[in-house]
């Protein structure tokens, strides 16, 4: 398993003066929840998470060979017009990844991003964003450095998004990701995402993930403010072995396709996440009143039909609704009749797992 200085190359053994690269890279919604951080972006439990495959982040990056400088200079485009408030995020994530990318003052780089997600819809674009960025550079990287392995390329990469933003790791590769060194998971690391290594049962291809859009104005709480408040939360330490615990059922539930025991694990974390935000100090709230009469809408839905639907959240209003692709039809309905009343403009999004990041 690589280390951290793994990521710090030696010598690249080519060159290229300029060209350009372009990767897609999904969202992910997470199953166990990744809430509280140690330093360098090391998370405080392990988390899992699906991959989706509609909500995306596009991204060229273009390269020119420019004089030495000791500066990073860029020009950042969001669907194609230049967007200076997206600036300091992308210096921020360049200086943090310098030591592992040292062409990075070699270049002048143009970074062209665009969403398949509406702009201000409430669903965060920094994993995708990382994501697709990270992508960029190991492939400019890949080219300074022919021999490098795949699997080493996709480590590094899913190493990188992390650096830019948590969660991101888990939008690189694979249906179902892992992040964080959990005993029972072979391969887990506290600095990469990896696929979960063992076979997943039929009941979860190409499971759906409906996303309804309750709320679309900005958070009143960062997620980077919301992880700090998990240093001297009172229950932290148990939430922390709680998301190890959650984590081994979805081991169990992974193998044998038991979807009564995954819905409870699932909605149980995302309440958790939630119940960790009311319990800071200071405390706050990101559910909306539209947000609880969704979850108990699906919970009467549920319970008169024995459909096995869901509902996760992240961090905000917005509910993801989770169900095997088998009841698709039923479920469409389901929101179409009685939840689509407690969306923002009547809007929500059809998404399903999906595989990881794409070399366009
Ligand atoms: O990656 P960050 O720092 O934006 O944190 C995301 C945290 C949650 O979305 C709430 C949970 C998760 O594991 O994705």
């Amino acid at each position: 398993m690589f280390t951290a200085n793994d990521f710090i190359p030696k010598k690249y053994t080519s060159d290229i003066t300029k060209g350009n690269f372009e990767w897609s890279a999904p969202s992910n919604i997470a199953l166990v929840k990744y809430w509280g951080k140690k330093d360098n972006q090391i998370p405080a439990n392990p988390s899992v998470s699906f991959t989706l495959n509609n909500c995306k982040t596009i991204t060229k990056l273009a390269f020119d060979k420019k004089d030495f400088s000791d500066n990073f200079t860029f020009d950042l485009l969001f669907e194609g017009k230049p967007k200076e408030d997206f600036k300091p995020k992308i210096q921020k994530f360049l200086e943090r990844v310098f030591i592992y990318l040292p062409f990075l003052k070699d270049y002048h780089f143009t970074i062209d991003t665009q969403n398949t997600f509406p702009h201000s819809s409430g669903i965060a674009s920094s994993a995708s964003g990382m994501a697709a960025l990270a992508m960029n550079f190991m492939s400019l990287e890949k080219v300074l450095n022919p021999e490098m392995t795949e699997e080493y390329f996709y480590q590094k990469a899913s190493f990188l998004a992390r650096l830019g933003s948590g969660s991101a790791c888990r939008s690189v590769k694979g249906n179902v990701v892992v992040w964080g060194n959990q005993a029972n998971i072979k391969g887990s690391s506290d600095l990469f995402g990896v696929e979960f290594p063992n076979a997943i049962h039929k009941n979860f291809n190409n499971y759906q993930d409906t996303i309804l859009l309750v709320d679309k104005g900005e958070k009143q709480v960062s997620s980077t403010v919301g992880h700090d408040l998990m240093h001297n939360h009172p229950y932290a330490e148990r939430r922390f072995a709680q998301a190890h615990e959650n984590l081994d059922k979805l081991i169990t539930v992974f193998e044998n396709g038991n979807l009564d025991e995954f819905i409870k694990v699932v909605e149980s974390e995302a309440l958790t996440l939630h119940a960790m935000m009311m319990t800071s100090m200071p405390y706050f709230i990101l559910m909306k009143p539209n947000t609880l009469q969704i979850i108990n809408a699906i919970w009467k839905f549920r319970n008169e039909t024995q459909i096995p639907v869901c509902f996760t959240l992240d961090a905000g209003a917005n509910v993801h609704v989770l169900y095997p692709e088998n009841v698709t039809e039923k479920v469409l309905q389901f929101i179409q009749d009685e939840l689509v009343v407690f969306c923002q403009n009547g809007q929500y999004l059809c998404d399903k797992i999906g595989d990881g990041a794409i070399a366009l």
